[in-house]
């Protein structure tokens, strides 16, 4: 929900961090702040919202330290505040510290080190840590390395998730970091080291990772990194190379990352279908050894993610029952956790999930593991908690997404589930073949139909610019249209701050319809043929009650008149929402953008939900 980022080298430490706060700032951006070691004492620099206002304030200091913390807030405990944005100091100021997730025993800690003479400047959970720091070194027991040992036993006492990074006067050399439940990756560099919430934030500097577990430390130097477990011995640890190409995390000329995500789905669809198949030969997946034996055994599904990632599971459930006849169930992962669900050694429990860093996502992971589940990980992100969880992991190869508004992970997501699907099917013998064929024919095409849906781009441009002042919208569909009406609903929820509803079209008549009166804008997708006819009855009932309509379809519509109508091509009813989402993406970004909002981060929103 947080975004840090480290470096200890021998460059100056402030623009590196603040180049790596930037791009993380997709993960919090209510206030931000960084800490130097500078002249045997410890500089923090710290404001209120943007990065953008950090770096005009490290534009009238001269930093010259090179080994610094930095991070930027999305507010959990405290109000977006000076006081309250990170790093944070210990009374002595002798130790710093930044924080990702929520410590959830901070009352109790705070209590704790009040009675010991402890004050706390800020409202936020993450105070009590340098706190604990300082108490732990002050009484700590004779010990080789104290400052690890004095952090180790501040983190003994922390409930909750975090990634922590910590900095001392004392120790000005010396970088310590720690995870749980929260990402944290430490880049490798020649004679310098990098730490971040998420690989793009220094991808640039370097391409040799090391992916931090669960309850492990890592003490950097300029010269080294050496890993501890929680008991504090120490191992070594293999380091991952990523292919990433640092400018595929820029702008690349688009006025926005979200614009330019959505313009890079063609590519997205073609490296995610990547070597899964050619015609006429078996879906395969390198990494996933889902034997028949096994597969047979299975008699339920259950697809379980958040937000845009929920609705791809939506999409792939249709696939899955149709193909596979294996009855499936998609779940919103924060339900799913606690609702006790049914669950045992016949169930596959698959998760979708962008970061692999959900934290609803990866609990409900973890639930269905300790029932005896199998686990499938979907993700785009490689070495994310997720996949370091599950049993077995596919990945969408969207590239690094970066807007908050989900785009090309989703239509990634969806086409890599049909692509799942359809390897069961040939698994279990469960389908026609050419029924296969033909679906995975469509699936090679989708790229360059994806290319035609975005040269439609101007329709929808004019169509925003005549809705974009209104406050309300209502968005239809049947079956799988009806799952990318929510998609479209939740865009422009997110980044035009419309509101929106998306309802199933055959409900209209048991309640919504009294919403429609003259002018509301009416929005449904209209794509399967079985299902077009009644779509369109319902349609006429808004159009008489005065509804404004934009249709989206791959169908030949006569005798009704519809007020904007986008064409898309033909496909197959299990990949028509990677064709018909696309121009709903584009409706909210022009919405947003004619209502002057920056679309790539919404305000209350972030990309990574790493806390509950
Ligand atoms: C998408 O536009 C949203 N920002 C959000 O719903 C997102 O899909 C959700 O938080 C899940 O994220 P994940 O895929 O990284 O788990």
């Amino acid at each position: 929900m947080c975004g840090i980022v480290g470096y200890i080298g021998k460059q100056k430490a402030t623009p590196i961090l603040i180049n790596g706060l930037l791009s993380l700032e997709y993960r919090g951006y209510d206030s931000s702040g960084l800490a130097v070691i500078e002249n045997n004492s410890i500089a923090i620099l710290k404001d209120k919202g943007r990065v953008s206002n950090l770096e005009e304030l490290t534009k009238n200091c001269e930093l010259t330290s090179h080994i610094g913390i930095a991070h930027t807030r999305w507010a959990t405990h405290g109000k977006p505040s000076k006081e309250n944005a990170h790093p944070h100091l210990d009374n002595s100021e002798q130790f710093v510290v930044v924080h990702n997730g929520i410590i959830e025993n901070y009352h109790e800690l705070r209590e704790f080190l009040t009675q010991k003479g402890y004050h706390f400047l800020s409202q936020t959970d993450t105070e009590v840590i340098p706190n604990l720091i300082h108490y732990y070194y002050s009484n700590g027991i004779a010990d080789e390395d104290p400052f690890l040992r004095a952090v180790k036993s501040a983190v003994d006492d922390l409930k909750g998730s975090y990634a922590i990074e910590v900095i001392s006067k004392l120790y000005p050399d010396k970088m310590i970091v720690v995870r749980k439940d929260s990402p944290l990756v430490i880049g490798k560099g020649n004679g310098e080291n990098f730490v971040a919430s998420d690989i793009p934030a220094i991808l640039s500097y370097t391409k040799d990772f090391y992916l931090l577990d669960d309850n492990e430390y890592a003490v950097l130097s300029a010269d080294t990194i050496h890993f501890y477990d929680n008991t504090l011995s120490e191992h070594s640890k293999a380091i991952k190379n990523i292919e990433w190409d640092a400018t595929a995390a820029e702008k690349n000329g688009y006025e926005d990352y979200m614009l330019k995500e959505i313009y890079e789905q063609p590519n997205a669809i073609r490296e995610t279908i990547g070597s899964h198949f050619t015609l006429g030969e078996k879906c395969s997946f390198d990494d996933l050894s889902i034997e028949k034996d096994y597969l047979s055994t299975i008699n339920k599904i259950f697809i379980v993610a958040c937000g845009t990632a929920m609705h791809a599971g939506l999409v792939g459930k249709n696939a899955m029952e149709k193909l596979c006849h294996i009855p499936t169930e998609v779940d919103i992962a924060s339900e799913f956790r606690y609702r006790d669900p049914i669950i045992d050694e016949k169930t596959l429990c698959i998760y979708i999930s962008q970061s692999g860093e959900t934290a609803d996502t990866i609990a409900a992971l973890k639930l269905a593991k300790s029932k005896g589940a199998k686990t499938l990980a979907v993700s785009n992100v490689i070495g994310s908690s997720i996949t370091r969880e599950a049993d077995y992991t596919i990945y969408t190869h969207a590239g690094p997404e970066i807007a908050v508004a989900s785009t090309k992970a989703y239509t990634s997501q969806v086409v890599l589930m049909v692509i799942l699907a359809i390897y069961f099917a040939e698994t279990l013998n469960s389908c026609d073949t050419s029924e296969l064929e033909s679906l995975k024919s469509d699936i090679l095409d989708l790229p360059s139909k994806l290319e035609a849906v975005l040269d439609e781009t101007r329709t929808i441009e004019r169509f925003a610019k005549k809705i974009y002042t209104e406050h309300d919208m209502y968005f239809l569909g049947r079956g799988s249209d009806y799952y990318v009406a929510m998609e479209g609903s939740l865009k422009l929820k997110e980044i035009s701050y419309i509101h929106s509803e998306a309802y199933a079209a055959g409900e209209l008549k048991h309640g919504p319809i009294a919403l429609i009166e003259n002018g509301v804008t009416v929005i449904s997708i209209l794509t399967n043929p079985n299902l077009v006819e009644k779509c369109i009855s319902n349609i006429q009932e808004v159009i008489t009650r005065g509804a404004k309509t934009l249709v989206i379809t791959n169908q030949k519509l006569h005798n009704v008149h519809f007020d904007f109508v986008v064409n898309i091509p033909e496909t197959n009813s299990f990949i028509s929402p990677i064709l018909s989402v696309v121009p709903l993406q584009l409706l909210s970004y022009y919405i947003a953008k004619n209502k002057g909002l920056d679309v790539d981060k919404p305000r209350n929103l972030a990309k990574s939900v790493t806390v509950e």
